[in-house]
């Protein structure tokens, strides 16, 4: 028997530990139910990739997801990473959130050996479920030398993608996962697994988890947008704000005006797209006053939140800083 890799399985709920009553629909299930040692015992060839070790560390529907569990999860990918003879840890997570846990961990977590998570969209009992592989297929990774260096990685549909650029962009096919911009990282095809490249931007512990986060909200430009809502979290005392807008970041003049105000009164507005790929052109200088906000070059608004409200934990003054605030942005 060769030594095989130790590698550590961090549940944390999902479809991938769904159930269902009705194995023949993918549809109609309850999320996060099955225990992690279940999900393992069903995928017998894991034993012959890896010695895994397992801890539940939350049962949860990922669009329930919290800062708290991110930190909770971060520091157990900590403990375990420090242990010398562990290779790579895998998370198990809900396919809803998953791209915006991938980039909270991309942005803070040292990443002392590879950090991959996985996910399904068919619950455990589904008659076609894509768990099974998936988690083989991320274990695959987790263990292989070249997945070192590389930064938070996300396993699904035998793809490996880096954190910073998967999105989720279908509702239900088991292909649901994609990076727009920069293409998935590599594949998995059985026991093989290949990185055709690096990922471009690797952040390896540029901020870390804060520990209390401030409100950072995301609003949408569409026709006849009212100014209702940013007015009122102003007064409530959002910290920032980012706008999922149209097309090459243009936001409807009846939001920019409230945007404005919001800006002048301290928040930090960044502009995303809502078309669901492609960069937001960057302003020679970002002009607040004129209604040119901080791009969030091609991260999307669920992404560029999660910057956002990092960037503000550690640094509050960069509400006041856009040059500096787009300078994070570029860089993350
Ligand atoms: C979830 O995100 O927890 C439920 C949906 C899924 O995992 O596909």
């Amino acid at each position: 028997m060769p030594h095989l890799p130790r590698i550590v399985v961090l549940a944390t709920g999902g479809t991938i530990a769904g159930a269902s009553s009705n194995p023949a629909s993918s549809a109609h299930y309850q999320a996060a139910t099955v225990p992690v040692a279940s999900l393992l015992a069903a995928v017998p060839a894991l034993n012959s990739v890896a010695r895994i070790e397992a801890e539940q560390v939350a049962q949860v529907d990922s669009k329930d997801m919290s800062f708290s569990l991110w930190s909770t999860l971060a520091a157990r990918v900590v403990h375990w990473s420090a242990q010398a003879d562990v290779a790579g840890i895998v998370i198990t997570h809900g396919t809803d959130t998953l791209e915006e846990t991938a980039m909270a961990l991309h942005l803070s977590l040292p990443c002392a050996v590879p950090v991959v998570l996985t996910a399904a969209m068919r619950p455990s009992t589904s008659l076609s479920a894509d768990g099974p592989l998936n988690l083989l297929d991320a274990v695959r990774v987790a263990s292989h030398p070249d997945a070192a260096g590389k930064g938070v990685l996300v396993v699904l549909n035998q793809q490996i993608h880096a954190a910073r650029d998967v999105t989720k962009a279908h509702t239900s096919a088991v292909d649901a996962f994609v990076s727009p911009l920069a293409g998935p990282l590599g594949f998995v095809q059985d026991d093989y697994a290949r990185f055709a490249h690096a990922p471009a931007r690797q952040a390896h512990a540029v901020m870390p988890m804060p520990a209390s986060w401030p409100e950072v909200e995301i609003v949408a430009s569409y026709a006849q947008p009212g100014r209702v809502a940013i007015d009122a979290m102003v007064a409530a005392g959002v910290r920032g704000l980012v706008v999922a807008a149209a097309g090459n970041g243009s936001i409807h003049e009846t939001l920019a005006e409230a945007l404005v105000d919001a800006n002048s009164a301290g928040v930090a507005v960044v502009r995303s797209s809502r078309t669901g790929a492609g960069h937001v052109a960057f302003p020679a200088v970002p002009r607040p006053a004129d209604g040119l906000f901080v791009s969030a070059a091609d991260l999307n608004p669920y992404k560029a939140r999660v910057l956002l409200a990092m960037a503000l934990a550690n640094e509050p003054g960069l509400a006041a800083d856009p040059a500096r605030l787009q300078a994070v942005f570029a860089g993350a």
